[in-house]
């Protein structure tokens, strides 16, 4: 049953709330290995699920453009300062409404519509939002993309750099969607240094790693971070904008009222929430735990013979090239998910198939962490990956391996299930 219980849902729209418990069951039985999931807190469901949606306040505490501001204001001033506390910045927005809001202030920010940002291509890693084509911020500004060397799946940083000094972008984002590897802050910062450029780090990947100190930090390189904070970070649907004193005006200007109008409170009171787990010494045994359990599945999917871009991983991901299997990423992430495993069919960097029929398939271990799987436990993920993999075509097969993941998955206990 989902936890908190519903009985109020269940009494006003039973449709809905039959809806609700499937998908906490599916939560409960699947092995989830999508790289931007995770499982919230009850906590941070409460918060989430509270009276704070009703109230709305643009603007910024002690600042706001509508009356009633008594709660809500402390609320945001712990999120803001749990995160500068957390990450160790000047400066923290946490009103964006997610992600791709918090990368476009960026832009709004610091370009005029037309000037030059450089970025990850999406196919080698990079999110939409960092100017690919298809996005806004592909369409309105002047776009140049960085990618990965075919050799070693690595960002080439030499390129990044010829890039820049050739194309002098205002702003360079690093990180991004697909990287299994450790970003180089260091060095995107001498770049954009080089070139008057501001350093944008996108971490909403990483951000549960960098605040437990299992990936190196942004802060002192990039002026601006961006952040969701659902998917390492363990909290809800949102994301920050943390800064240095200097661009902190710039990017308040462009959340509101540049871009937003009434933040969502009751997501605010659910990030601070987050992030006082994620200030507990347990966040940081875990933010270890979720990288040793990708290092120990990329190792055992070797063992069985994929082939993982970059060799490897480094942090919470891990994005295998299926090519070799004889499978392409949507059959296999299918085959997969009618096994018990939920994954996502991904572009692996210079990949022959189209994106909506890749090659690929991206897995992530920040939400199996959290149900408390061990390095111990990765041998067998590989093997029931592996022969679904095979059986592809196989129901009973596949059924047989969902059957074996659900046993498994019965002993671990999911926060919003009871
Ligand atoms: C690196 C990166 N930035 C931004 C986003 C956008 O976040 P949202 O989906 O919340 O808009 C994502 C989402 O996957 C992401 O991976």
């Amino acid at each position: 049953m989902h936890e908190p219980a519903i009985p109020s849902l269940t009494g006003a729209d039973p449709e809905v709330a039959r809806l609700v418990q499937a998908e906490a069951r599916r939560q409960f039985e699947k092995i989830r290995l999508i790289a931007s999931e995770n499982y919230v807190s009850t906590a941070v469901l409460e918060a989430t699920g509270s009276v704070l949606t009703n109230k709305y306040s643009e603007g910024y505490a002690g600042r706001r453009y509508y009356e009633g501001q008594q709660v809500i204001d402390p609320v945001e001033e712990l999120a803001v300062a749990r995160a500068k506390t957390l990450f160790g910045v000047d400066h923290a927005n946490v009103q964006p409404y997610s992600g791709s809001p918090a990368n476009l202030a960026v832009y709004l920010a610091f370009l005029n519509p037309g000037d030059t940002v450089m970025g990850m291509a999406l196919p080698a890693g990079g999110h939409l939002t960092h100017g690919w084509s298809v996005s806004a911020t592909g369409k309105w500004f002047r776009s140049v993309q960085y990618g990965v060397a075919k050799e070693t799946g690595v960002v080439d940083l030499d390129q990044v750099r010829d890039l820049a000094r050739a194309e002098r972008p205002k702003v360079i984002f690093c990180g991004g969607t697909a990287i299994p590897r450790t970003i180089d802050f260091p060095a995107f910062a001498e770049i954009a240094n080089e070139v008057g450029a501001v350093l944008a780090a996108d971490i909403a990947h990483i951000a549960g790693l960098v605040a437990g100190g299992a990936h190196p930090s942004p802060v002192g390189h990039a002026q601006v971070i961006t952040t969701t904070t659902h998917k390492t970070l363990r909290g809800p649907r949102g994301a920050m904008i943390l800064t240095d004193a200097e661009h902190a005006k710039a990017i308040d200007k462009a959340v509101f009222p540049g871009l937003q109008g009434g933040p969502h409170n009751h997501t605010t009171a659910a990030i601070a929430v987050a992030l006082g787990e994620a200030s507990e010494p347990s966040f940081g045994l875990y933010a270890h735990a979720v990288v040793q359990n990708a290092r120990a599945l990329a190792a055992a999917l070797l063992d069985r013979g994929f082939d993982l871009v970059s060799g490897g991983t480094d942090n919470h991901l891990i994005l295998a090239d299926l090519t070799g299997k004889g499978i392409g990423g949507k059959p296999a992430a299918k085959a997969l998910d009618r096994a018990g495993i939920e994954a996502n069919y991904n572009t692996v960097p210079f990949d022959p198939r189209k994106p909506f029929d890749p090659s690929g398939v991206r897995l992530g271990t920040a939400a199996i962490t959290t149900r408390g799987l061990t390095e111990d436990h990765m041998p067998q993920l590989a093997e029931w990956i592996d022969r679904a993999v095979r059986a592809a075509d196989d129901e009973q097969a596949l059924d047989r391996i969902a059957a074996e993941v659900a046993d498994l998955m019965a002993g671990y206990p999911m926060p919003g299930w009871a």
